[in-house]
């Protein structure tokens, strides 16, 4: 998966219509990330039809179970051969461990570990939740929470985490910098009125030191896609050159 080229993710209601949209970008390579809605009607074909055109894949099926149905969950993703997969933090350290061990066991021999990263918080979360559903004490702020998982997630072997590209330089400051954070609320300016709060454009969330980004409704829903992903892409790739 390359780190230049933004994560397109398809939230489509079914193959068709992702496929027709992919092709809008003709012969070009894509990262792009197929999430439940799609991944539940159509399955591993939708996997095999993207790959077909070349494009690399990121599923993002957020795994949370006991960690034995984790473990064979994530050896069937990895049988897969998709290049990142994603899960629970909340889950616990166990079970973050057996989803690396299944990722590990399900890759094919000649193959590569597909990248593991965890969901600390939902970016849907607020503060108030956290304390009055998790019960987790005032003294600790959703931040902490977010970079207390973070670290649990890296000594449990996973690659990086999903986060807000506003918090991307701090869990990198508190776990290191080969941490992967993967960020979506990526907005082409900053003028955003849909339900993504804590945003920022590809130029900087390059310099909060995002290593990808996710990308949905800014390029599927414009009116031209591909010169939307274009023009975020290049805004990306020039703050990229300047860090
Ligand atoms: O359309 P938009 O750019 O907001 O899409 C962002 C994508 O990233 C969606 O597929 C959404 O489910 C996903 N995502 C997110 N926040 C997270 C984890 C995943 O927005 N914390």
């Amino acid at each position: 998966m390359k780190k230049e080229l933004p994560i397109i993710a398809l939230d489509f209601p079914n193959g068709r219509e992702a496929l027709e949209f992919v092709d809008l970008f003709n012969s070009e390579r894509l990262n792009v990330k197929i999430g439940m809605e799609l991944f539940y009607i159509e399955g591993p074909k939708i996997v095999y039809e993207l790959k077909k055109r070349g494009h690399h894949i990121f599923l993002d099926l957020k795994l949370h179970d006991i960690p034995n149905t984790v473990k064979s969950a994530m050896a069937s993703l990895a049988r897969l051969e998709v290049d990142m997969v994603t899960v629970h933090c909340p889950g616990g350290s166990t079970m973050l461990k057996a989803a690396v061990e299944g990722l590990t066991d399900g890759t094919p021999a000649n193959g590569k570990r597909p990248i593991i990263v965890g969901i600390t918080q939902l970016t849907s979360t607020s503060p108030e939740q956290v304390h009055t559903e998790q019960l987790v004490d005032h003294k600790y702020t959703l931040e902490e929470s977010v970079i207390h998982y973070a670290t649990i997630a890296k000594k449990a072997g996973l690659d990086g985490v999903v986060s807000s590209p506003l918090e991307a330089k701090h869990i990198k400051e508190a776990v290191g910098y080969d941490f992967q954070v993967i960020t979506p609320g990526i907005r082409p300016e900053l003028s955003n009125d849909d339900d993504q709060k804590r945003i920022a454009t590809p130029h900087q969330a390059a310099h909060f030191m995002s290593d990808y980004l996710v990308i949905g409704r800014p390029i599927t829903q414009a009116v031209d896609p591909v010169t939307s992903y274009h023009q975020m892409k290049d805004d990306w790739n020039k703050a990229l050159l300047e860090r």
